[in-house]
Order: structure tokens, then C-alpha cells, then sequence
């Protein structure tokens, strides 16, 4: 029923067709490049290059459909919120004044250990903040489908108004359909003008509450520390309206952050849990990459055994490093998160060949 080519799973497998034709003749089976071979003798062949088939028709959703949350069955949880802005208006000043100001934590001056991402709690509730460099990482999440964010916090430099990246920042949370809250950076500068960078938003269709407009815009200083509780408040205020919510009680879902290999601790990867709760020892799908969790860390490099919705986490065990924006989906077997990684690395092989395939043709028009 079933048949494939000897060239398409030469394609496939990207070994060479004649390779797979020795191999035909081997098994005593008919064999040249446009031979259609079922099923078991594809199987066959494959496993003899360490290769697994699949029957088509195989659809990962089969495997990996999320199931319905019933609305009892989900939790109120905390905000996700990336801070983005200008180079230089003081995205990364914001985060650490932010943890300073973590009256639960209150480890100021502490070894702050970089994975990404932050968890603060605070009197009035807790928050997660991503702290992604540049607008690439929001760029890639967003390619791949990763809705990540639920509140975008835009600092704009009271000294410098609206930049180039103020604006792309603008755009990306629109078209991602993140809410924008601004905070209007290094007012304690002798040249900040408030107004100006009001104005200058209000050319961007950000309009401050304070003139009929729908975004809420915090004065502050970074680094005098004004105006920060303020603008947390206003986070958890905003946070509150989206009423954010997830199942816990579930195998988990997320998203990588960023990944990275560790000399010592091999491929480490932060992700955001989205929904469910991550433990050590879960078997996990995770881009191309399949694995069971061998430890798991929170943003203090503490080790931890599980997280739950909207918690970053370190994750060690990974059986290679996965992208940002990759899914890390938990499943109830190794060999069904075996089948979706294997099934994930096929279509990537045949993506770059494809690829490849398309260069060199360029390449021979060009000399022709
Ligand atoms: P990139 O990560 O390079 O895009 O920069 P950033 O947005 O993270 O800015 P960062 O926090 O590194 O701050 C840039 C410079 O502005 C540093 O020298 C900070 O000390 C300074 N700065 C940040 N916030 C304030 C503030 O509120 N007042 C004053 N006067 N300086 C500030
Ligand atoms: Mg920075």
C-alpha cells in the first residue's frame, strides 16, 4: 500500500541513492533510482543506515494535542513581561533595579546568575521577566508561531526620546498583539523631557492616559531606583485585567528562551513553563531533541524539582541545544517523544537538502 522511491528516502535520509541500491541488492531485492519500495523494505534499508520510518500520514498533532483545560481545572498565574526599548535607554538597569526592589528575595548586591529570565515576587503578586538582548529573540519566537509575552514594558529614555528601535519595538508588540506599557527612563537626567517623548509616542499611536489615551506611562529613574514600585504596581494592575490563567495539573508545555552548551553541565536550555508543571525526571520533546529532565534550576541557580505556569527554568539533560522559541512539550513516553524528534529531524534534513540542493543549481546557472 504504502511505497516510496529509492530516490525519495535516499532524499530523505540524504545518503546517496546508489548506496541505498547496494543495499537493495544486498537483500536481494530489485533496485534502481525510480524502484518504488513498500513499506517493510524501506524500514529495512533505513535502520541499516541508523534510521527509523515512519508510516506517512504521521501528523506529530496526533501525538502532541494539547487536551482542553476545563475552567475549573485552571489557576490564575503570573504575568510574562519583556522589557524592550533603544540601545542604551536602560532596559538591563530596569531588571536589576527591579530585583532590588524583590522585598521577598531581598538578596541585594547577590550573585546574579544570567539565565534569561527573572521571577520576582513581590507583596502585590509575582512576575516573570524575560530579558531577551535585542529584539531578535522577540523576532524568532514570533517566526515560529511563539506567542511568549503577556505585556510588553518599553523604556524610552526621557534624555533621548522616541529611536529607531523604540520603534521597531512598537511594531513587533503590535503585530504580536501585546499590550504596551511604557516607562519613561532616566528622568533624574538634567535634559530629560517628558513631554517630548510623550509626544513623540503619541506620533506612534501610543497616547498616555493622561490625555485620553489607553497606554499607562510611569515616569522613572533607573538608576536613583525612582518610580519602580510604581511601575510594578501598574504591571500587576494590567496583569490582573488580562486575568491570566493555566492549567498546573498537567504534563508541561513551553518554550525555550535561550539555550546554550555549558562546558560542565552540557546543553542547558531556560525555558518558560506555559502551562502544566515541569519535574525532574519528565520525558520531553524539545525542537529535534528528545530526553528525559536530569535536573532542573530556578533563576538563582537553586536546584528546584518542578515549575509550574509562567516559572523560567533552567533545564540540564537535553540531548543537544535546542533554538529559541523551540516548543518543549512533556510526554507520557520515550517512544513517542522518540517518534516526534526523529520525525522533526527528517523534515529539517530534508529542508536543508532542499536547501543545498537550490544552491548548488544556483551555482551551476551561474557558470553556465
Ligand atoms: P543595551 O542592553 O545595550 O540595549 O542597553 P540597555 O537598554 O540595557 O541600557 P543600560 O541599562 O545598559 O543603560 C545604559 C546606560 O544608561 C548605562 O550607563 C546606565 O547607567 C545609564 N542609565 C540607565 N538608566 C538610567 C537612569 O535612570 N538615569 C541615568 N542618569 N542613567 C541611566
Ligand atoms: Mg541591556
Amino acid at each position: 500500500d504504502e511505497a516510496i522511491t529509492v530516490a525519495n528516502l535516499a532524499k530523505q535520509m540524504g545518503v546517496k541513492a546508489t548506496e541505498i541500491i547496494k543495499k537493495l541488492l544486498l537483500l536481494g531485492l530489485p533496485a534502481n533510482i525510480n524502484q518504488a519500495i513498500d513499506f517493510d523494505a524501506a524500514a529495512l534499508v533505513a535502520s541499516e543506515f541508523g534510521y527509523e520510518v515512519e508510516k506517512a500520514g504521521f501528523e506529530e498533532e496526533d501525538i502532541l494535542q494539547a487536551t482542553e483545560d476545563k475552567p475549573e481545572d485552571l489557576q490564575p498565574r503570573p504575568p510574562v513581561v519583556t522589557v524592550m526599548g533603544h540601545v542604551d535607554h536602560g532596559k538591563t538597569s530596569l531588571l536589576d533595579a527591579i530585583r532590588h526592589t524583590n522585598v521577598i528575595d531581598g538578596e541585594a548586591g547577590g550573585i546574579t546568575q544570567h539565565i534569561g529570565a527573572y521571577f520576582v515576587e513581590m507583596d502585590g503578586g509575582r512576575i516573570t521577566f524575560l530579558d531577551t538582548p535585542g529584539h531578535e529573540a522577540f523576532t524568532a519566537m514570533r517566526a515560529r508561531g511563539a506567542k511568549v509575552t503577556d505585556l510588553v514594558i518599553l523604556v524610552v529614555a526621557a534624555d533621548d526620546g522616541v529611536m529607531q528601535q523604540t520603534i521597531e519595538a512598537i511594531n513587533h508588540s503590535k503585530a504580536a498583539q501585546v499590550p504596551i506599557m511604557v516607562a519613561i527612563n532616566k528622568i533624574d537626567k538634567p535634559n530629560a523631557n517628558v513631554d517630548r517623548v510623550k509626544r513623540e509616542l503619541a506620533e506612534h499611536g501610543l497616547i498616555p492616559e493622561e490625555w485620553g489615551g489607553d497606554t499607562t506611562m510611569v515616569e522613572i529613574s533607573a538608576k536613583k531606583r525612582m518610580g519602580i514600585e510604581e511601575l510594578m504596581e501598574m504591571v500587576l494592575l494590567q496583569a490582573e485585567l488580562l486575568e491570566l490563567k493555566a492549567n498546573p495539573n498537567k504534563p508541561a508545555r513551553g518554550r525555550v528562551i535561550e539555550a546554550k552548551l555549558d562546558k560542565g553541565r552540557g546543553p542547558v536550555a531556560t525555558v518558560l513553563v506555559q502551562e502544566g508543571t515541569l519535574r525532574e525526571g519528565d520525558v520531553y520533546v524539545c525542537g529535534t531533541y528528545f530526553g528525559r529532565v536530569r535536573s532542573l534550576f530556578d533563576d538563582k541557580g537553586r536546584r528546584i524539582s518542578e515549575a509550574g505556569p509562567s516559572v523560567p527554568v533552567e533545564v540540564l539533560g537535553l540531548s543537544g541545544v535546542p533554538n529559541a522559541g523551540d516548543d518543549f512539550i512533556v510526554l507520557a513516553d520515550e517512544k513517542q517523544a522518540k517518534q516526534v524528534a526523529e520525525h522533526r529531524q527528517m523534515k529539517h534534513r530534508e529542508k536543508e537538502l532542499s536547501r543545498s540542493t537550490k544552491v548548488t543549481l544556483e551555482r551551476l546557472y551561474e557558470q553556465i
